[in-house]
């Protein structure tokens, strides 16, 4: 990657993307790690869409909710109205990755990506969702079951960007709800995932059904067969039985590191007569913890504009100071603060964004800093571990860490400590639940994590 482009109008980014070389990066958090395995190839360029208004925001009106395609995982989870008239969705990002991740990663990038184990697509498919998609030829709508096209591939042309992705809202005589099969809690990639959405009439009886069903073929799918055997009838014990029989004779799982086909197989019935009993018995919404945490709101920052290239200086403001350098383009955002800025507080644990070790906040939120591509913090703020303490000395934060013996070799911690610092900034008395959802995607080989909970509550309590 020899340069980052940075339009700042929709008009600059569609001139820009008629070159097959140029790839659009939203959140980074797949392509930077194709990138680092050599994907795409060396001559790609990228192009970062954080400066283009016409991407961003989420509207929610009676007919339709937008969702611009710079819209994140956590602006979904932190959004008033989506838990109601779009609650598969919401469940669906709220098990993406991490918090961390959920602050960078889009829902569009999501779906661009097309894997059949991405979380959002079996939500969005069952709420008959479609993509906004636009080039210098024009702009055109798709049925998002038609934009798959088979195993990491969809419709989407050269020069094409996602510009919205749109769905009707769930009414109130619709229930929905989406679940997801992992081998862990967290920085989990799907096993299964499934959604659902039923409209019923005032006898209970079903009008319209959508089922959609992830990692278990080609592409995430829609089930029409088994859709049918609901619609007609209240969700009676059979129906929903025949409805899992039906689901799991619909796809052919296949074999990969995380589970077996036959595994998939014998648990598809079980995980669809859960979801539709619970939605039967109108517990759906019983399944969203209480205000999850985002470890950060965004702070929108003016854009930058222009290209950067290995010439090109960028400048960020980490832990108090501004620090310029060059040679920001190729690189995260984690290595530019360890060799460039002095910052060796963020450690590298699996630069690829699984262990939290990296974590900074940038513009006020918590981020996997090897997720980053450098150049694309330019004109940010960021704070690292080192950055934490106060002028009197430790945070309460850190000092309960060494109070409550929170930490043994110490590796994780500056990732933990940052986690945690956003985690009391945004929500000051955390729950037991809170503090796990917040510290999910931080990874400790030694303490066994009740220390490390311990030290927040403790924390928490100090500032109250
Ligand atoms: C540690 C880790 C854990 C993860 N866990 C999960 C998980 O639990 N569930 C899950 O589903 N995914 C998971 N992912 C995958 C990833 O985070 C998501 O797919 C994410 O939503 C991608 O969004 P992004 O903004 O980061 O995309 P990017 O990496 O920026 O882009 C991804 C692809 O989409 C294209 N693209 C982005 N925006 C547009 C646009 N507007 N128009 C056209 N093309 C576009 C890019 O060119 C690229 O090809 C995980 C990834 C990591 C690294
Ligand atoms: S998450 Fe960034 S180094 Fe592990
Ligand atoms: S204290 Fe050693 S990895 Fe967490």
């Amino acid at each position: 990657m020899d340069r980052l482009l940075r339009p700042t109008s929709l008009e600059n980014a569609l001139a820009l993307l008629t070159d097959p070389a140029v790839r659009p990066i939203a959140g980074g958090t797949d392509l930077l790690v194709d990138l680092d395995r050599g994907g795409p190839g060396p001559d790609v360029e990228l192009l970062d869409l954080a400066g283009i208004d016409e991407l961003r925001g989420i509207t929610v009106t009676v007919d339709q909710v937008t969702l611009g395609a710079l819209t994140t995982h956590n602006e979904v989870v932190a959004h008033p109205e989506l838990q109601q008239v779009a609650l598969p969705l919401a469940q669906a990002c709220l098990e993406i990755g991490s918090p961390q991740l959920r602050n960078r990663a889009t829902v569009a990038g999501n779906v661009a990506t097309a894997s059949p184990a991405n979380d959002t697509i079996s939500a969005l498919l069952a709420l008959d969702a479609s993509v906004v998609l636009r080039s210098t030829a024009g702009e055109r709508s798709v049925a998002l079951d038609d934009f798959f096209t088979g195993f990491r591939s969809t419709d989407l042309q050269p020069g094409e960007l996602i510009m919205a992705i749109t769905f009707p809202p769930m009414g109130p005589n619709t229930t929905g709800m989406w679940v997801k099969l992992g081998n862990r809690a967290a920085q989990a990639i799907s096993v299964v995932h499934l959604a659902a959405t039923v409209t019923r009439n005032d006898h209970g009886e079903v009008l319209d059904a959508k089922l959609a069903i992830g990692s278990v073929a080609a592409r995430v799918v829609r089930l029409p067969g088994a859709e049918a055997l609901l619609v007609g009838s209240p969700l009676t014990d059979e129906r929903i039985a025949a409805t899992g029989q039906a689901v799991a004779a619909a796809v052919s799982p296949i074999d990969d590191v995380r589970a077996t086909g036959e595994y998939r197989t014998e648990t598809i019935p079980t995980l669809v007569r859960r979801t539709l009993a619970t939605l039967r018995d109108g517990d759906a919404s019983t399944r969203w913890p209480s205000d999850p945490p985002c470890l950060g709101r965004r702070q929108r920052r003016k854009p930058i504009i222009g290209e950067v290239d290995e010439l090109v200086e960028i400048s960020v403001i980490v832990n108090g100071e501004t620090h310029r350098s060059t040679r920001a383009q190729a690189r995260s955002l984690l290595a530019w603060l360890r060799d460039e800025a002095g910052m060796t507080g963020a450690k590298e644990g699996c630069a690829e964004g699984e262990c939290g070790a990296c974590t900074v906040a940038l513009d006020g939120q918590a981020v996997m800093s090897c997720l980053v591509n450098a150049a694309q913090a330019d004109g940010a703020t960021v704070v690292t571990a080192e950055g934490v303490a106060t002028a009197d000395g430790p945070s309460r934060l850190q000092q309960a860490f060494v109070d409550e013996f929170a930490v043994q070799c110490g590796f994780c911690i500056p990732g933990f400590i940052v986690a945690g610092s956003a985690l009391l900034a945004e929500i000051p008395q955390p729950t037991d639940e809170q503090i796990r959802l917040a510290l999910s995607g931080n990874l400790c080989r030694c303490t066994g994590y009740y220390p490390i909970e311990q030290a927040v509550r403790v924390a928490a309590a100090s500032d109250s």
